[in-house]
């Protein structure tokens, strides 16, 4: 028997209309779908906000979601890695789709947990998921289908790698071969910062127990592509630009991400379909030949080298803090483009406003390094307007008080007409959140402004 769930935004604006067929036999009742967002950072409160402007979606849940989430979702205390409690979770609330943040929770299996399980989710495979969680894995898929990046070997043993570096030029690109929470590449200038990080990741696995890629180092400005993918169909992006330096003028050290922006006026729609045609869509492909098909975001982290657009790495998810710029110039229905993709069905035209979007990350004073938390937030009320989205990243809320919870802690995005002005609304809105543990970085955009 052949069951179809179709959802139709409603009459009024709000309630959907709850179309099943089956066997042809159209039946209509209303119905708001439930959606269960999983992950709790700034990422996830855009994905959360952007659910929430669809008028098919009813009650979101967000799995662990955070103290500014709380205001759009129902909060549930499971951690993103416990997946088989999410997925009874999703059964017993009658969850219609599930959406996955975070990559701890599709290289822990979610999508496997869930599909098994006969519900709708929006992530990749673990299969598909490797495409993050091995370097070497994404590096051999783009040797073998001619996807531009940096030239590379993989090394186990620690005599051969330093061998290896030795012989070759400065600064070298480390590369643990694993999920390291973004702190797995280290750039040494030197042979002995280099035969030290080699150390730490082949002899003393402070990372994990890892291989390592060694990679010709790349110059030009960096960009993200991240683009829906539904097996061999990609539907691209707004494209965004990251800062991942602590400090202004692009110093100190990696970060999460400080700040970020969308669109590109350095990047040309030459090479954006450069991009498409020559990185994203094979990558795809060659996903699906591999028997990894892959299915929800693929974050192409690209650079614009002298020589041309190469690959610096894939992410297997919504990019942090790219989404909480690019989800805020979608104008279609985000429930829509989830539902097609895992449900394998039509893509709806994917539109997108012709506005810029430029965000600050407050983080906590020491990040990425050690820091407080429990630091009282206020002036969140004064910072609001209607071209400010605040979203938060680590925050919690205890007695009625947003305090500072984790390293970034609230992400402020402003919206305009040019990227100017979309900084201005920003910087004010920060000018006026007050705590006394937080830090951010004005120059974000410095490239474009
Ligand atoms: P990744 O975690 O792979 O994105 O690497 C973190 C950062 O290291 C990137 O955003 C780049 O700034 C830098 N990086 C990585 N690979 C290279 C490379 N081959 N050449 C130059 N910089 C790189
Ligand atoms: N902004 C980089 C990332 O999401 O990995």
């Amino acid at each position: 028997m052949e069951i179809i769930n179709h959802l139709q935004p409603g009459p009024d604006g709000h309630a959907a209309v709850y179309t099943k067929i089956v066997k042809g036999v159209e039946m209509e009742h209303p119905k708001e779908a439930v959606v269960l967002v999983v992950g709790g950072g700034g990422r996830c409160h855009a994905i959360v906000d952007a659910l929430s402007r669809s008028p098919q979606v009813g009650k979101i849940y967000c799995a662990p979601g955070n103290a500014g989430i709380a205001a759009q979702a129902e909060c549930v205390p499971l951690k993103e890695t416990q997946v088989e409690q999410l997925r009874d979770f999703a059964r017993e609330k009658g969850v219609d789709l599930t959406v996955v943040g975070p990559e701890v929770a599709l290289a822990a299996g979610i999508v496997d947990v869930f599909t098994a399980a006969g519900l709708r989710i929006f992530g990749p495979s673990k299969a598909a998921a490797v495409i993050e969680s091995s370097k070497d894995f994404a590096k051999q898929l783009m040797a073998k289908y001619n996807v531009p990046t940096a030239a590379y070997r993989t090394f186990e043993d620690y005599d051969a790698a330093l061998e290896y570096v030795r012989n070759g030029s400065f600064p070298v690109v480390l590369k643990y071969d694993g999920l390291a929470a973004g702190k797995g590449v280290v750039i040494p200038e030197t042979f002995d910062e280099a035969e030290h990080t080699l150390k730490d990741m082949l002899l003393d696995d402070k990372f994990g127990k890892g291989k390592v890629v060694v990679e010709e180092f790349l110059t030009g400005p960096e960009f993200s592509f991240m683009c829906f993918v539904d097996g061999g169909n990609v539907y691209p992006m707004a494209l965004s630009q990251d800062h991942k330096r602590a400090y202004e003028g692009d110093k100190g050290p990696n970060t999460g991400g400080m700040g970020a922006y969308s669109p590109l006026p350095f990047i040309s729609d030459e090479d954006k379909e450069y991009a498409m045609e020559h990185i994203m869509k094979p990558v795809a492909s060659a996903m699906v030949k591999e028997g990894r098909p892959f299915k929800g975001v693929l974050y192409g982290g690209l650079m614009k080298t002298p020589s041309g657009i190469k690959v610096i790495e894939f992410n297997c998810r919504f990019g942090d803090p790219e989404t909480e710029v690019v989800l805020p110039l979608l104008e279609s229905d985000i429930y829509d483009i989830f539902s097609a993709v895992a449900d394998g069905g039509p893509m709806p035209e994917i539109k997108w406003e012709d506005k810029s979007s430029m965000g600050f990350v407050m983080a906590s004073k020491g990040y990425p390094g050690s820091y407080d938390k429990g630091h009282v937030i206020e002036g969140l009320e004064d910072a609001s307007d209607p071209d400010v989205r605040i979203y938060h990243m680590g925050t919690a809320e205890k007695e009625g008080k947003i305090l500072t919870a984790g390293g970034r802690v609230l992400m402020v995005i402003g919206s305009g007409d040019t990227l100017k002005s979309a900084h201005d609304k920003a910087l004010e809105a920060v000018g006026k959140i007050k705590c006394d543990n937080l830090f951010y970085r004005r120059d974000i955009g410095w490239r474009v402004l």
